[in-house]
């Protein structure tokens, strides 16, 4: 008997979550052929020369893939790279541009775009740019108690909804980083939402989907808002959507500063709002909240230096110990889908996830060995793989007490570079597709449900993924841990590479994957984005691949069910890992190529020529 059914609600997070990836439905031949890649499979680079989109210019180009010298911006909507790209016309830094594409997302992409969640900036240049991450993850409310959830909570509560951050963080980046005034960043986005954008097919089909399954009174705000004639009639492709009390909200953030967020009308308003439910969050609890500027977690693979996001992302030091790991094997003589090589990585995934369980959470809260990220603990690590057979997950849980399914969520990732090769690799989120799915009334915007990503209830950890140890159990004013990983790669000291990924647990995954194709097997960008991906988070004890049906992996697979790993039949779609790498022609001249992964659908590079 299944004891854990799977719930309505939980179905339609799943629906929701598929449909907005583009890549599973290729895969299963929905849509045409599949296009896969398989290795070797060169891809074509977009020509850098308007008009790629209606929305290009002279001198903004806009394309999946495209190369520019002036700058560089890869979101996922075209409005928003577009947004970004004027920004940097206009004089502004990357760290500029990145906040106003935050904000513009927070209107054209409200799966994740957010300004009611939270996320992590990483910041780094050349020369005297410092490297830091800019923490804006949200906290647990002053009333948040360590078992105020049980194992299956309801996500769609006022209770799952953590501080924001985002407003804070991106205030707190431009006060340290920024060049134009805080006004010019934001007021973009709210002539976005008051004039409106032009939906699109994926974003038309999810919110009709969404819209008619919200009946439940909590959703009657998300209704009125995202629901064409508050859900009356379905939305078209060619339709345009206007959010006019978000473009309030972000006016007044706009014209009052980012303060108003916590302490103006706002703030008011999303209080009351949790006064009638049952939320916790206090206008004490906004007033509080304080972004923090935080050293990245740095690393070293081969010859390049990785900088990633630190605690309360588990992001970084789970991906400088898997790359660790790799670098201690003769990797490149083995192929990049070798039964060996995909053994090895699902072996190293197995491992460091495991660290990740055991001693991860927010570092206010709770110690972090440093050994983590140390080349002599992934060699310890690393010794323990044998290259015939999978580990059993149990087997490592050490002092993990184990008593006896993958998230459907969503977050997005954006990557920036200006000129002066100052960079900027963001990922931000609500946790599930449109978070709570509730709206702030009268303020148009979306809450997050990240109290989910705390460790639900204590010593509770299973071998379906659930996990209950004591670093990231919840506590007033803590960080949830977070998967999050903003990525900054650099080479001799200059930015190269620029990376990160939404998709939860399968994040750490995925970055480390696009990192080895990049800087291990020297693919080209486009190739490193596109080839299908692998994850094992320790538990589920299980492997998923997106190339599980592809001829081309067919021997690969077979070979790793030999060695005693479980392959998923299902094909999960790993996140859409908006991408920048930067190449010096032949005659020294530094370009900005760009890649706008297209697992969902509308992700667009917007290249900038001076
Ligand atoms: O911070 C985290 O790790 C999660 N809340 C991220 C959720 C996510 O990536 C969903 N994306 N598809």
């Amino acid at each position: 008997m299944n004891r854990f059914p799977l719930r309505p609600r939980r179905l339609l997070d799943c629906c929701i979550s598929l449909l907005s990836q583009a890549w599973l439905l290729l895969i299963l031949g929905c849509s045409g052929s599949a296009n896969l890649p398989a290795i070797g499979q060169e891809l074509t680079l977009t020509p850098a020369k308007p008009p790629l989109s209606p929305l290009a210019t002279e001198t903004i180009h806009l394309g999946d893939t495209l190369s520019a010298t002036g700058g560089m911006i890869v979101s996922a909507r075209p409005e928003a790279s577009k947004v970004g790209a004027e920004i940097l016309e206009k004089g502004g830094n990357a760290v500029d541009a990145a906040i106003a594409t935050g904000f513009a997302l927070a209107v054209t992409f409200p799966e994740a775009g957010n300004i009611g969640g939270g996320g992590f900036m990483m910041i780094a240049g050349s020369g005297k740019t410092p490297s830091v991450c800019i923490d804006y993850r949200e906290t647990a409310p002053a009333a948040a108690t360590e078992r105020m959830f049980p194992l299956f909570p309801d996500r769609h509560t006022l209770k799952m909804v953590g501080v924001p951050g985002t407003v804070r963080g991106f205030a707190l980046a431009h006060q340290r980083y920024g060049k134009l005034p805080w006004k010019d960043l934001v007021l973009p986005s709210v002539k976005l939402a008051e004039e409106g954008f032009v939906l699109g097919g994926s974003l038309a089909v999810t919110l009709n989907t969404l819209v008619e399954n919200s009946t439940e009174p909590q959703f009657a705000e998300f209704r009125r808002v995202y629901g064409k004639q508050g859900g009356k009639e379905e939305w078209k492709a060619t339709d345009t959507i206007r959010l006019p009390d978000l473009a309030k909200t972000l006016k007044r953030i706009a014209e009052q500063g980012p303060d108003e967020f916590y302490t103006g009308k706002t703030a008011e308003l999303l209080t009351t709002q949790m006064q009638q439910g049952e939320g916790l969050i206090t206008l004490e609890d906004l007033k509080n909240y304080q972004a923090i500027e935080r050293e990245p977690i740095t690393g070293t693979f081969r010859e390049y230096q990785i900088l990633a996001s630190p605690p309360p992302s588990s992001g970084g030091m789970i991906l400088v110990e898997m790359l660790n790991m790799l670098e201690t094997f003769p990797q490149a003589e083995h192929a990049r889908f070798d039964p060996l090589t995909l053994h090895r990585m699902i072996e190293i995934m197995r491992r460091a996830y495991r660290d990740r369980a055991a001693y991860l959470g927010d570092p206010a809260f709770t110690e972090i060995p440093d050994k983590l990220t140390t080349k002599e603990y992934a060699q310890q690590l690393a010794a323990t793989i044998d290259p015939e057979r999978a580990t059993s997950s149990a087997s490592i849980a050490g002092d993990i007490p184990l008593t006896e399914k993958p998230e459907p969520n969503s977050t997005t990732h954006f990557s920036v570079i200006d000129a002066n090769g100052m960079a900027v690799s963001n990922t931000y989120t609500l946790e599930l597709a449109y978070g709570s799915r509730m709206v702030v009334k009268g303020a148009g915007f979306l809450l997050n449900n990240e109290m989910g990503d705390f460790n639900r209830v204590p010593g509770y950890t299973d071998t379906r993924g659930f996990i209950g140890t004591p670093p990231n159990l919840i506590a007033p004013g803590k960080r949830m841990l977070s998967s999050q990983n903003p990525v900054i790669v650099k080479k001799e000291g200059k930015v190269y590479l620029i990376t990160g990924s939404p998709g939860g647990r399968t994040i750490i995954n995925t970055v480390f994957q696009v990192l080895v194709n990049v800087l291990e097997y020297e693919l080209s960008l486009p190739q490193s984005v596109a080839l299908p991906r692998i994850h094992h988070g320790w538990f589920p004890e299980v492997v998923s691949f997106e190339g599980i049906y592809h001829r081309d992996y067919r021997d690969a697979i077979e070979a790793l069910k030999q060695k005693g790993h479980n392959l998923s039949v299902l094909p999960i779609s790993q996140g859409d890992a908006h991408s920048i790498l930067v190449q010096e022609t032949t005659d020294k001249q530094t370009r900005y190529l760009g890649v706008a992964d297209q697992r969902r659908f509308t992700g667009t590079a917007a290249g900038v020529e001076p």
